[in-house]
């Protein structure tokens, strides 16, 4: 397991060019009028989120069509997320579900679950979405009925992602993917140690991802990053 402890790897890269293209405002913008705009729901749902004071921490519109993409590839009829927030992403992903498809969102916060449970109906998915309330620790064993699903969006909260790994992983399908959000932690999951104690759920989650000979992974540098895996052998 020594990716958690390597140094940062720049030196070890030395004599490789970085050929990214850094992400820039305008070219942003360009990727988001043309892709993934948001729809009057989606704008309305974070308005609302905002005047009922809940964090504006959902994903980006552009992760939103992210993972609708991810899920076509892999034709997602089931799909797994942890961390539902206001319904966002759910909505997202719930609308690249096939007839007959399935979401499963688990929120810890009452008020959250709520307001995901107010949207997706207003979404008109209702019937597909179930909102499962609680600690995404204590009910994630409970869903082995339910599975095996195509896709798993992890995105509750960062210290914990290695918790909810194996639980995830085990009710996952081979050949799904598994997406963990926030893997770039900011911009600092590369920083040297004492690392930022919010980088720290990112980073370990990152290892295992790459580590893990079951996933085939890679950090996607979208939104906040996103760490996305293929289970290429059984979970
Ligand atoms: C970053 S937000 C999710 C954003 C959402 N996926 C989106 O992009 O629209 C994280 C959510 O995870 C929830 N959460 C934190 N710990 C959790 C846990 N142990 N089990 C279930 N949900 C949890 C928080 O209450 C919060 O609503």
């Amino acid at each position: 397991m020594g990716l958690t402890r390597r140094p940062p790897v720049r030196r070890r890269l030395r004599s490789i060019p970085m050929k990214g293209q850094p992400l820039t405002e305008p070219l942003w913008e360009y990727i988001v009028s043309t892709f993934a705009e948001e729809d009057a729901l989606l704008r309305a749902m974070v308005e609302e989120a905002k005047a009922a004071a809940i964090p504006l921490i959902h994903i980006a519109p552009e992760q939103g069509k992210f993972l609708q993409v991810l899920m076509k590839l892999v034709s997602a009829k089931k799909v797994l997320e942890v961390g539902s927030l206001f319904g966002y992403s759910a909505v997202w992903m719930g609308r690249a579900l096939p007839p007959g498809g399935r979401l499963v969102t688990l929120e810890l916060e009452a008020k959250h679950a709520a307001m995901t449970r107010t949207n997706l109906e207003r979404a008109g998915l209702g019937p597909v979405a179930r909102v499962v309330e609680g600690d995404a620790r204590k009910t994630l064993p409970t869903l082995a009925g339910e599975a095996p699903f195509d896709l798993a969006f992890v995105d509750a909260a960062k210290m914990q992602y290695i918790e909810y790994f194996e639980p995830v992983l085990a009710l996952l399908r081979p050949g799904a993917v598994l997406v963990a959000d926030n893997a770039s932690a900011h911009g600092e999951v590369w920083k040297s140690d004492p690392i930022p104690e919010r980088a720290a759920g990112a980073r370990a989650m990152n290892a295992r991802m790459a580590e893990d000979p079951r996933l085939t992974s890679l950090l996607v540098p979208i939104g906040d990053g996103m760490c996305v895996g293929v289970l290429t052998a059984g979970g």
